[in-house]
């Protein structure tokens, strides 16, 4: 079936036990996929309510499923989530879910001291085979791994998923300058064991897609600035023209818009040569409408009404 691997089936699973660390959007869609495809998962967050809704994000997007899997019957659809569900455990306790962990993928707040800080005391904890991963749009892989062991240093790497996880087909494997090849084969296998397609790339800001996604969408809002075409036209021409689902303000709309001024800023910051500062310096009109609180689909408005 598409949606669940039967168990022994003959993917490869060169992971048991997986960890992940932040149940927010990332974290709960993480989990639920990794436990969809039969890995025992605990998902991890700072407090009880936290974790009681990413397990709400988790059994309502399990229930579309299961409903499109068991159109007509609701105690097999019943069944799955919950045997889906049994799969996944909840943890308050920063450390100890880590203890037995053959994966760690990290999906806390986008914040380098306290993603350092959670890698440097999991290291401690954790035993030497245990991989770590980091899901981060904008951080460097290198500085997150700078926190921890030389010895994790080789099993240290990025795994950047996509929103909605459980819709979205892509993983980035980001191999770091120490990462071992076998860390990026078992990623690899990983990722074909539940059902995403993955793609390899070195540890640079933006990785594949949002290296290439973020200065477009900042080069749409420089044409607008200039006056050259309006909102609505630009996003027209890229859906009819180029053929994109999204024209690129209804994708920062999408994305968030504090989200890409909070990128744009950290790689126009880092200087001339990282990114290229022209293709992503500030831009007034994004600027004003994450002030004013208007941060995209979020909150109902940003360059659209919803
Ligand atoms: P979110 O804000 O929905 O969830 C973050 C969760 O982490 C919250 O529940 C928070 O309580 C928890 N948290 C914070 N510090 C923690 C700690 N020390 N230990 C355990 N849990 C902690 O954030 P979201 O959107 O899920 O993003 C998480 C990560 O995924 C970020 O690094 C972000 O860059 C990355 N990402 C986000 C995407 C998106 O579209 N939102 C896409 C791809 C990656």
């Amino acid at each position: 079936p598409a949606d669940s691997a039967p168990a022994g089936s003959e993917v490869e699973r060169p992971f048991s036990k997986v960890v992940v660390y932040g149940s927010g959007l990332m974290g709960s869609g993480i989990a639920q996929v990794a436990a969809q495809y039969n890995y025992q998962v605990t998902l991890v967050d700072l407090n009880q309510n936290m974790l009681d809704k990413g397990q709400g994000y988790i059994r309502s997007s399990l229930k579309r499923v299961a409903r499109k899997k068991f159109a007509d019957d609701a105690s097999q659809q019943t069944a799955f989530v919950d045997n889906v569900m049994s799969r996944v455990k909840v943890s308050t306790d920063p450390v100890k879910p880590v203890e037995d962990a053959d994966l760690v993928v990290e999906a806390i707040v986008e914040n380098i001291k306290v993603k350092q800080s959670l890698f440097r005391s999991l290291d401690e904890a954790a035993p030497q085979h245990t991989v770590f991963t980091s899901n981060t749009s904008s951080l460097p892989i290198g500085q997150l791994l700078a926190a921890t062991s030389d010895q994790r240093a080789t099993q240290f790497a990025g795994l950047h998923f996509f929103n909605p996880v459980p819709q979205m087909k892509l993983v980035e494997v980001v191999k770091a300058a120490t990462t071992s090849q076998q860390v990026v084969d078992s990623l690899t296998a990983f990722c074909q064991s539940i059902k995403k397609s993955p793609v390899h790339c070195n540890d640079t800001p933006g990785f594949i897609v949002n290296r290439l996604l973020v200065p477009y969408m900042m080069e749409a809002l420089r044409m607008v600035d200039r006056g050259d075409a309006s909102v609505r036209d630009v996003d027209t021409a890229m859906k009819l023209g180029a053929g994109y689902p999204m024209g690129p303000f209804e994708l920062a709309d999408y994305v968030g818009l504090d989200t890409l001024k909070f990128i744009t800023d950290g790689w126009y910051k880092e200087g001339e040569g990282l990114v290229g500062d022209g293709l992503v310096a500030p831009s007034k009109r994004l600027d004003a409408l994450v002030a004013a609180g208007n941060l995209g689909r979020k909150t109902g408005k940003g360059f659209y009404e919803y």
